[in-house]
């Protein structure tokens, strides 16, 4: 593991956008996992300065997303498509047919974890999952718990991801209470993999993430299991390094 120790959130944001731009401009086609969350949205915010310097082009990439909630559409506000149109896709020349996310409103949640399956791998595999950390140390929508086996699958959010999600909504019983993640299995199939992990919330779990033993309890754990792993984090979130 590459971890860097960033000043702030800022500083944090800059590293990550370099990092993905660096790898955009030596393979053009390249497939990038993505992640949503509050934590990529600096990431994303510079990646589209670049693009509007001149520095890269998306014209060619790819991308996959991890996660989507169940039952809310490209449209609703809170979905992660909506989200992915709004800070990047609708901002650079990304070809929108080369860009995919889990089916929130698939009728067959089997049917689509598998179909996920089945195009991570005609895209030839993910060059780089960017991930950020859930505060019970989940990665994607993994929750403690889930087997480091699974592959795409339908997932019951955990009632703590449920309140920390719930500040996006107009109220807690809005948030859908499932939702389609990317599994451990997929995402460490990835060839490189970039935590973000900022703010103090996120100590703790970090702290076990990068230190703890590695369990199917603190998801992000399994990273410890990855040949190529870069963590970026913000001072807040390395301050209990120390300490497990
Ligand atoms: C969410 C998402 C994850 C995200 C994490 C942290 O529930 N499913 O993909 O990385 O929780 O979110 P945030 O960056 O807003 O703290």
């Amino acid at each position: 593991m590459k971890i860097y120790k960033e000043r702030d959130y800022e500083a944090v944001s800059k590293r990550a956008a370099s990092l993905v731009a660096n790898q955009i401009k030596a393979k053009p086609d390249i497939v990038l996992g993505l992640a949503t969350g509050t934590t990529p949205i600096g990431m994303y915010k510079i990646l589209v300065e670049k693009y509007n310097s001149g520095e890269i082009s998306f014209k060619k990439v790819r991308t996959v997303n991890l996660d989507e909630y169940r039952g809310l559409s490209d449209t609703d506000k809170n979905s992660y498509h909506y989200y992915m149109n709004e800070i990047l896709f609708s901002k650079v020349d990304i070809d929108l047919s080369n860009t995919f996310l889990p089916n929130g409103m698939a009728k067959d949640p089997e049917k689509e974890c598998q179909a996920y399956e089945r195009l991570l791998r005609s895209l030839g595999g993910i060059d780089l999952q960017i991930l950020g950390l859930g505060e019970n140390g989940h990665i994607g929508f993994n929750e403690p718990g889930t087997a480091f086996i699974e592959k795409t699958h339908l997932v019951d959010l955990a009632e703590s991801t449920i309140h920390a999600n719930a500040r996006f909504f107009e109220n807690i019983d809005e948030v859908p209470k499932q939702a389609y993640s990317m599994g451990i299995t997929s995402i460490l199939g990835a060839k490189q993999i970039l935590l973000l992990v900022t703010g103090e919330s996120k100590a703790e779990a970090l702290a076990k993430v990068i230190n703890g033993p590695v369990t199917e309890e603190v998801p992000g754990s399994v990273l410890q299991r990855h040949w190529d792993v870069t963590i970026i984090c913000d001072q807040a979130a390395a301050s209990k390094l120390g300490e497990v």
